[in-house]
């Protein structure tokens, strides 16, 4: 399986969406930042945005949401359409429950884990989730520098997804650019969210595939 690249649209144009979501149409899915300004001290939109990002995105929607609540708020995005919709496991009260009902939706179900929190209350519940998203930097704004500290539990999620041979995708996000998928491919990231290093290029196609030959040169030797 290919790298996956997912553009954050949180470093679009807001005022011209359509046109910045054509400029990323050869990526492989579009990373939608949902913030609420209480999980994260930043406020982006909310189910209304995503509907009409959904009516005219040529790719699937990959929702992040950085909300509290998430047990309430994260089905909505299913029942939009969403492709995958990741939650915060600090801030979901039920993440199992939360993850069967996306799924039951016909959502893949994600859960996202902020660089200071551990991953090992997550290693045994792998096959209720499609994806784990690691972040790389703390949630909240697009533009800050990778985090390598975050790499260790990246690796160990590897290894627990290969040993299970549970079809989990992982995701990581913030800080990602051609130098810094290097060091997140070789430890286990098969999807990369990317913001500001695809939409501040001028050739945000060539940036795509640049990234995502980058990240293929670089995978995980295990997979
Ligand atoms: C940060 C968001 C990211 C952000 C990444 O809280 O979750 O998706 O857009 O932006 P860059 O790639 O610029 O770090
Ligand atoms: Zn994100």
């Amino acid at each position: 399986m290919p790298p996956r690249i997912n553009p954050s649209i949180l470093a679009a144009d807001f005022v011209n969406l359509e046109r910045d979501l054509g400029r990323i149409a050869t990526a492989d899915l579009v990373h939608v930042d949902v913030m609420d300004n209480h999980f994260v001290p930043n406020l982006t939109f909310g189910p209304q945005m995503v509907g009409r990002i959904q009516d005219v995105s040529a790719i699937p929607l990959d929702v992040h949401l950085m909300i509290d609540d998430p047990d309430r708020w994260a089905p909505g995005y299913a029942e939009l359409g969403a492709y995958s919709v990741t939650f915060h496991a600090e801030a979901a009260a039920d993440p199992v429950r939360l993850a069967r009902r996306l799924r039951a939706i016909g959502a893949r179900a994600g859960i996202a884990l902020k660089p200071g929190t551990p991953v090992d209350d997550y290693v045994d519940l792998l096959p209720e989730f499609d994806q784990v998203l690691v972040m790389t930097v703390e949630p909240g704004f697009g533009g800050q520098s990778f985090m390598a500290e975050t790499m260790p539990k990246l690796a160990r999620l590897r290894s627990a997804v290969d040993a299970t041979g549970a079809d989990v995708w992982l995701q990581v996000d913030g800080g990602i650019t051609e130098e810094t998928i290097v060091i997140a491919a070789e430890n286990g990231a098969d999807t990369f969210v990317a913001g500001s290093s695809v939409f501040r290029a001028e050739n945000t196609e060539r940036q795509i595939a640049l990234l995502r030959d980058t990240a293929a040169q670089h995978l995980h030797v295990s997979r």
